[in-house]
């Protein structure tokens, strides 16, 4: 990029795009045991608050403190009320959210300590495409973060063609793949990654997705890359570029309300302090802490009020006392 073109980038009014699904998620908390047809569980608590791995990451990273605009699509409902206004008490911009007949997309999460079982109704995030993108908006933001791809089965056609065009308008990317429903893992990523700075799987979704049995030999099957950062719950990260790969261990919280998010809210910090231009240790760092810091609380964005407020978690609920901050 010329120096122009960065100076050009650096004044765009948002930090970042997030396009992706959106959803509520109904949580039921400290079930006796999974379910079994036939049978009736009761769960202690439950939470209807707002789900979705984009629409997470999108809440969470507002609140830090950066600038954010959502595209994906909804229903004219209820549940599309509670997912609109959930982001626009996070001042995530939602102006460019689109509506649907279809119902509202919503997940029954079925939550066990570290454990869940998830059921997903996609509603309207399977019709949202590519038309339904404000492509403007590239030319407004300096990052594009997209999440689930293999829920939202129209735009998944176009996915490289987004990405390309966002790579050539200047911006930075990063791409979750998150859990494939249907387990066949079709993705080109030969395609796509050389239009990704970041893709940020987790471990089961590596080697699904490049149908390898360990991390070594998932990471060894990937060409084309930049930057690959694979989540692993409580065995912390792994960062691996140019073939070089670098475990960051996981700061362990030992509270856990539950892991809803947790991967989301890692995304969430490692863009935050990416989007300040911070060095790789220093967002590594961060996103370790707001993986964790997400298992405080129950869902995936309780426990990200502000940044002092997240800061203070990491200080006195996972005791890095001496966690410095730059704002
Ligand atoms: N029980 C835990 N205690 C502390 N930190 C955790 C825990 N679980 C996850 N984390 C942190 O959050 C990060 C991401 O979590 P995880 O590996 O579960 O991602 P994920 O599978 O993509 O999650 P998600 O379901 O939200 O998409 C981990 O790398 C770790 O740093
Ligand atoms: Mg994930």
């Amino acid at each position: 990029m010329t120096s122009q073109k960065i100076k050009d980038v650096i004044k765009r009014p948002y930090d970042i795009l997030v396009i992706g699904e959106l959803n509520v998620d109904i949580i039921l908390d400290k079930i006796q045991s999974l379910p079994e047809t036939g049978k009736e569980k009761i769960a202690e608590e439950m939470n209807v608050v707002l789900g979705s791995s984009s629409a997470i990451l999108a809440s969470n990273l507002s609140s830090l403190g950066a600038k954010v605009v959502f595209m994906g699509k909804i229903g004219s409902d209820t549940f599309g009320e509670i997912v609109l206004s959930a982001l626009e008490k996070k001042s995530v911009e939602t102006a460019f959210v689109k509506r649907s007949q279809t119902s509202t997309g919503a997940t029954v999460v079925m939550s066990m300590g570290n454990d869940r079982a998830n059921i997903t109704y996609p509603g309207a995030m399977s019709e949202f495409e590519l038309s339904d993108i404000n492509i403007d908006l590239l030319d407004s933001s300096r990052h594009l973060h997209f999440s689930s791809y293999f829920l939202q089965e129209n735009l998944r056609k176009d996915i490289v063609k987004l990405f390309r065009l966002a790579k050539e308008k200047g911006l930075t990317t990063s791409f979750d793949p998150q859990w494939d429903p249907e387990e066949k893992w079709e993705i080109n990523l030969d395609e796509l990654l050389p239009y990704v700075d970041f893709f940020l799987p987790n471990l089961s979704e590596l080697k699904a997705i490049t149908r390898q049995p360990d991390l070594d030999s998932s990471l060894k099957a990937i060409k084309n890359y930049n930057a690959i950062l694979v989540k692993m719950g409580t065995k912390g990260a792994c960062y691996y570029k140019k073939g070089e790969k670098k475990i960051y261990p996981a700061i362990l919280n030992s509270e856990v309300v539950d892991t809803v998010g947790a991967g989301d809210s890692f995304n969430a910090g490692f863009l935050f302090r990416f989007l300040q231009g911070k060095s790789m240790q220093e967002c590594l760092d961060f996103a370790l802490l707001t993986g964790a810091v997400s298992t405080t609380a129950a869902g995936g964005t309780a426990a990200f009020k502000n940044y002092e407020y997240v800061i203070n978690i990491i200080r006195n609920k996972l005791g890095v006392k001496n966690y410095e901050t730059t704002r």
